[in-house]
């Protein structure tokens, strides 16, 4: 830990000096239980179970609407729920009084006061909070350094770009040391460039700091980049949990396999299952899907296997092989530099999506509009999705 960080650090977690029972505060330092929001007749958040870890940071995604926010606010203590509760190491929020909430939320439109200079935008919770002028000075000056903003110390919130605000905010919200940060749409303000960066800086300040943070975005890359473990939200419930790579090559459900990356699904019907694999017949391709690995359901069951897009080759001649395969016509290429999206319009009418290197497709004469050519993947390329 740097100089800074010690001095923004936050207190740790209370344990008795059981190692076992410090683990166990550590695991569930936020725990959401049975969290339910009604606005009325609108069901926002419906029974939500969560755990977040400490020091962790943690992405809540999913599309407008589905709760995200409620979700947060109700963290932060600006929202009662409806029922269930909120622990925030080990302490229910609702028992707390606002001022003692260890929480620090910072807002999508993160409205630094315009009239005040960056280290009066930081040094103003502080001062409501009456801490000592020397503690002060160098608390905001700690948090103005992680932020690599100090040397913009005297100027004014328009005298900055939407990153450096972006930046003064954030030392705005860990100046306090809430033992929990959150964050709504951190970078919407932000173009995509200086955002893919923040996203970067932003993991790096907070992996310093060790603050637990939740980090609401609708953005998948966003969430994929920065966060260790994410929930896939949808009309006020999780769907999914886990680390971006489970979620991106286990989607538990087309929802989750669509919403997290862009995928290719072909539906169809068990016709063999076994321990170890299944096939699938399907209409979309004229050779039957396999899958190397099996699955629980009867046969004729009714499934959809998702195929990535980077898991599909292209080939000019007909594969060998007697499953995975299709023959079809390019309709559109988009060239993305190292690599380029090919989508491929089968026989049956299906478009399937290929992601395929620059270096793979001077292997096959590059392909152009119009051209025949096949996809496949390999045995462990699709994933079978029952919901
Ligand atoms: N104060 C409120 N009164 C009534 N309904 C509300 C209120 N706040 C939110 N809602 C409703 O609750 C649902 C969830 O809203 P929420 O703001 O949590 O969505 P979100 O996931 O953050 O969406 P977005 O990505 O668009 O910000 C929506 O249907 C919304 O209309
Ligand atoms: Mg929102």
């Amino acid at each position: 830990m740097s100089d800074q960080s010690n001095v923004l650090a936050g207190a740790g977690v209370s344990s008795s000096g059981n190692p076992a029972a410090a683990q166990n505060a550590a695991d569930n330092f936020v725990q959401i239980v049975d969290v339910v929001k009604k606005f009325g007749e609108t069901v926002a958040v419906k029974g939500v179970n969560l755990s977040v870890r400490k020091g962790e940071l943690f992405a809540l995604l999913g599309s407008s609407g589905c709760g995200k926010s409620t979700l947060l606010r109700m963290l932060a203590g600006l929202e009662t729920v409806t029922s269930g509760k909120i622990l925030i190491d080990g302490e229910d929020l609702a028992q707390m009084p606002p001022y003692r909430r260890p929480v620090n939320m910072m807002f999508q439109s993160y409205a630094l006061f315009p009239h005040m200079t960056v280290e009066s935008n930081v040094a103003f919770g502080l001062k409501q909070e009456g801490v000592p002028k020397a503690e002060l000075k160098e608390r905001v000056q700690a948090a103005l350094e992680l932020v690599q903003m100090a040397r913009f110390a005297k100027r004014k919130p328009h005298q900055l770009s939407g990153g450096q605000q972006q930046r003064v905010a954030l030392a705005r919200s860990l100046v306090k040391r809430p033992k929990l940060l959150l964050l709504d749409e951190p970078m919407s303000a932000l173009d995509k460039q200086i955002r893919q960066r923040t996203q970067i800086e932003l993991v790096n300040i907070l992996d310093k700091v060790g603050v637990t943070c939740i980090m609401v975005t609708h953005d998948q890359e966003e969430a994929m980049t920065m966060a260790g473990r994410l929930a896939v939200m949808s009309e006020g419930e999780i769907v999914q949990l886990g680390t971006p790579n489970e979620v991106y090559e286990y989607p538990n459900s087309r929802f989750s396999a669509e919403f997290i990356g862009s995928t290719n699904l072909f539906d169809g019907n068990v016709v063999e299952d076994e321990p170890d694999h299944v096939y699938i017949e399907t209409a979309d391709l004229p050779v039957r899907l396999y899958v190397s690995h099996g699955i629980t359901g009867p046969l004729g069951m009714p499934v959809t296997i998702s195929v990535r897009p980077e898991r599909i080759a292209l080939t000019r001649k007909p594969p060998e092989g007697a499953f995975n395969w299709g023959k079809g016509v390019v309709t559109n290429i988009a060239y993305m530099g190292g690599y380029s999206l090919y989508h491929v319009k089968l026989d049956a009418g299906k478009t399937v999506i290929a992601n395929v290197s620059s270096l793979a497709l001077s292997e096959i004469e590059t392909p152009t509009w119009g051209d025949e050519v096949y996809v496949r993947w390999s045995a462990s390329a699709g994933v079978v999705l029952t919901s």
